[in-house]
């Protein structure tokens, strides 16, 4: 039964949301954890209930047609009575149907709010137009790391997710794991979230924000935990200082050019906070926010014409001569 439903699932949702930036799985139909199981059993429910509802009304459909055909004409002195009694059922049933479609899916709201746990992992999510910056705090300030876009996660641990908005209003969504919540500008709501299986579950902004709302997506990368605290403990490394002379020319032309004036570079002098960090941006899986998959090729184009691959985004073109282009995309790869 598992395997059909998410076999089936997998066929439904494959090719509506197939995206080439982020090579995640995105179905609410393909539960990871406890909170998404809620939410898909409550799915199943009114799928398995509507198809049954759908079937005996096509079955009385055919059989009224079929007797329409064989009969013609002949009114029997009962079948008003009948037809009255018939309605009546229907409508009983279909209240009582609707009462069990109410009563459970509060029971499901309740559940999942309800969900708490001690020892949580803390995650901040700031949603910006149009990208996810996340935040893992230590246990001392210089522990603190920022990402964006990306998100790990430990399997088997809950994590709390504190959402906000930095312009508009948006919407964290990764069906494998939860329901959707809002980010507010100015206001801190909150998701729990816990993985029981390790998998690349792909997230969307779910709220209309702007232009390229389609183009805000993100990854959830679960783990095991000792994995998770290996990429954890990485992504707290400021980026290691170029070697070769490529990559030294490529940090020069980062630092002293226009990527310093809005993104930062942990242990160089880049440091503005107005676009993603790109400390380890060579560890990730897309740019753009899922917009393309981070390869050489995306990744020039990225840089010189943004406007081309995400129209509206808010990174401007840049100028480079081919040299300088070479050794900025060196020194990017080399952010791992
Ligand atoms: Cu952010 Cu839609």
């Amino acid at each position: 039964m598992k395997t059909s439903r998410s076999t089936l699932s997998f066929f439904i949702l494959y090719f509506a949301l197939y995206s080439p930036g982020c090579t995640g799985m995105q179905s609410a139909l393909d539960p990871a954890g406890p909170q998404a199981s809620r939410i898909s059993d409550l799915w199943w429910l009114f799928f398995a209930v509507c198809i049954v509802v759908f079937l005996i009304v096509i079955g009385f459909l055919l059989y009224a047609v079929g007797r329409r055909r064989r009969e013609g004409q002949l009114e029997e002195p009962q079948a008003e009575r009948r037809r009255v009694t018939a309605v009546s059922v229907a409508v009983a049933v279909t209240i009582v149907i609707m009462f069990v479609f109410l009563i459970t899916s509060i029971r499901t709201g309740n559940r999942l709010a309800a969900f708490t746990a001690s020892d949580p992992l803390t995650i901040s999510v700031i949603g910006h137009q149009w990208w996810w910056e996340v935040h893992y705090s230590g246990d001392t300030p210089s522990q603190n790391m920022t990402t964006a876009n990306e998100i790990h996660i430990p399997v088997g641990r809950p994590v709390l997710l504190k959402l906000t908005s930095q312009d508009v209003i948006h919407s964290f969504w990764v069906p494998n794991l939860h329901g959707k919540r809002d980010l507010i500008p100015g206001h801190e709501t909150t998701l729990w979230v816990q993985a029981d299986r390790p998998g690349v579950f792909r997230g969307q902004c779910a709220e209309f924000c702007g232009h390229q709302h389609a183009h805000m997506a993100f990854v959830v990368v679960a783990e095991p935990p000792e994995q998770f605290s290996a990429w954890l403990d990485r992504q707290r490394q400021p980026a290691s200082p170029p070697t070769d002379e490529l990559r030294q020319q490529g940090q020069a032309v980062f630092v002293t050019g226009a990527c310093a004036l809005c993104h930062s570079v942990q242990g160089t002098d880049a440091s503005a906070q107005v676009a993603p960090d790109l400390t380890h941006i060579a560890s990730r899986q897309a740019l753009a926010a899922g917009t393309v998959p981070n390869t050489r090729g995306y990744l020039a184009g990225w840089i010189l014409d943004p406007q081309t691959v995400k129209p509206g985004a808010k990174m401007p073109s840049t100028s480079l001569t081919a040299e300088e282009l070479h050794a900025l995309l060196a020194y990017l790869e080399g952010l791992q």
